[in-house]
C-alpha cells in the first residue's frame, strides 16, 4: 500500500534527536525519502544511517548560517533529484524575562529561532517550486513554531518573540508561494511541552518522573505529548491530504490554548 507521502523528497533540520528524529522516521515510514541536517553531524549521520542509505542522507548544517543554508539546498536537491517538503525543526530554547535576558541571547535566539526558518523559505523554495514543476508532486513547507509564539509567558522573552514571529512569518510565506503558483503550501505547527531533550534542564532538576508530571498539570489534557504527536501533525500538512490548506497554524497543544 502506498504511504500518505510516497514517492516525495523532504529537507528536515534539526534532525539529530527529538522532533527532527520523530519527524524523519514517520515521513519516511509514510513512503517519502529524507534529507537530514543538524550541528551534530555524527548524530544526525546516525539517524540517517538508521533509516537506509536509500531513504535517507545526512549533512552537517548550522541553520543561521546564509552560505550554509545555498550549499544545503544544492546537496538536499541533488540526493534525491529534488525537494517536495521542507520542515523547519531545528531550534533552542533560552532566554528569560524582558529584563534578565542578555542581548546576544535575544539575538541567538532569533538567529536559530527565527532567521532559520526564513533563510529556509527563502533558499528552498525556488528548488522546491522546481521539484513541484517536474514531478507534479505537490510542495509544503512546515515551520515548527510553539505554543510559545501563541501564549506567551512571563519567563520566555526571546523564545515567545522568535516563536510568535515564525507563525506570521509562514502565513507570508503562504500567500507569497499561492500568489505565485507554486504548487507550494505553507503552515505553522504549535506544540505544547513534549518529551525532547529540549527538557532536560528540567529533568536534570527534578527527575524525569516529577518534571513531566509538572509539566502535565498545566495541560488541559493532562499529560505533555509525545515526539509522534508531532511527527502525526506534520505528515498531515506535508502530504496531499492537506491541499486546500496554508496560512494555518495548527497546535498540538492538549487544550492549553483553548483557556
Ligand atoms: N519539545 C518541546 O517541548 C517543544 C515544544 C514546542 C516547540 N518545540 C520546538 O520543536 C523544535 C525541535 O525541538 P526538540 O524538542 O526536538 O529539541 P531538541 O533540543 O531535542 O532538538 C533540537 C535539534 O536542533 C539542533 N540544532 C540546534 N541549533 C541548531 C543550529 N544552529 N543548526 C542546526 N541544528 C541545530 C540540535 O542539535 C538538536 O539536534 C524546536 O524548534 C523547538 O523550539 C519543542
Amino acid at each position: 500500500m502506498a504511504g500518505r507521502v510516497q514517492g516525495k523528497i523532504a529537507l528536515i533540520t534539526g534532525a539529530a534527536q527529538g522532533l527532527g528524529e520523530a519527524i524523519a522516521r514517520m515521513l519516511v515510514r509514510e513512503g517519502a525519502r529524507v534529507v537530514l541536517t543538524d550541528l551534530n553531524a555524527a548524530k544526525v549521520e546516525a539517524v540517517a544511517a538508521s533509516l537506509g542509505a536509500d531513504k535517507a542522507v545526512a549533512f552537517a548544517q548550522d541553520v543561521t548560517d546564509e552560505a550554509g543554508w545555498i550549499a544545503t539546498i544544492d546537496k538536499a536537491a541533488s540526493a534525491f533529484g529534488g525537494i517536495h517538503i521542507l520542515v523547519n525543526n531545528a531550534g533552542i530554547s533560552g532566554g528569560t524575562t524582558v529584563t534578565e535576558t542578555p542581548f546576544d541571547v535575544w539575538k541567538k535566539v532569533h538567529a536559530v529561532d527565527l532567521d532559520s526558518v526564513f533563510l529556509g523559505c527563502k533558499y528552498a523554495i525556488p528548488a522546491m517550486a522546481k521539484t513541484v514543476k517536474e514531478t507534479g508532486s505537490g510542495g509544503s513547507i512546515v515551520n515548527i513554531s510553539s505554543i510559545a509564539g501563541i501564549i506567551a509567558a512571563h519567563n520566555s522573552a526571546a523564545y515567545n518573540s522568535a516563536k510568535a514571529a515564525v507563525r506570521h512569518l509562514s502565513k507570508s510565506v503562504a500567500l507569497h508561494c499561492a500568489k505565485q503558483k507554486t504548487g507550494i503550501r505553507c503552515n505553522s505547527v504549535h506544540p505544547v511541552f513534549i518529551k525532547t531533550p529540549i527538557l532536560d534542564p528540567l529533568v536534570d532538576r527534578f527527575g524525569a518522573e516529577e518534571a513531566y508530571a509538572k509539566l502535565g498539570r498545566q495541560i488541559p489534557l493532562g499529560a505533555i505529548g509525545e515526539p509522534d504527536d508531532i511527527a502525526y501533525a506534520v505528515l498531515f500538512l506535508a502530504s496531499d491530504e492537506a491541499k486546500m490548506i496554508t496560512g494555518a497554524e495548527l497546535k498540538v497543544d492538549g487544550g492549553i490554548s483553548a483557556m
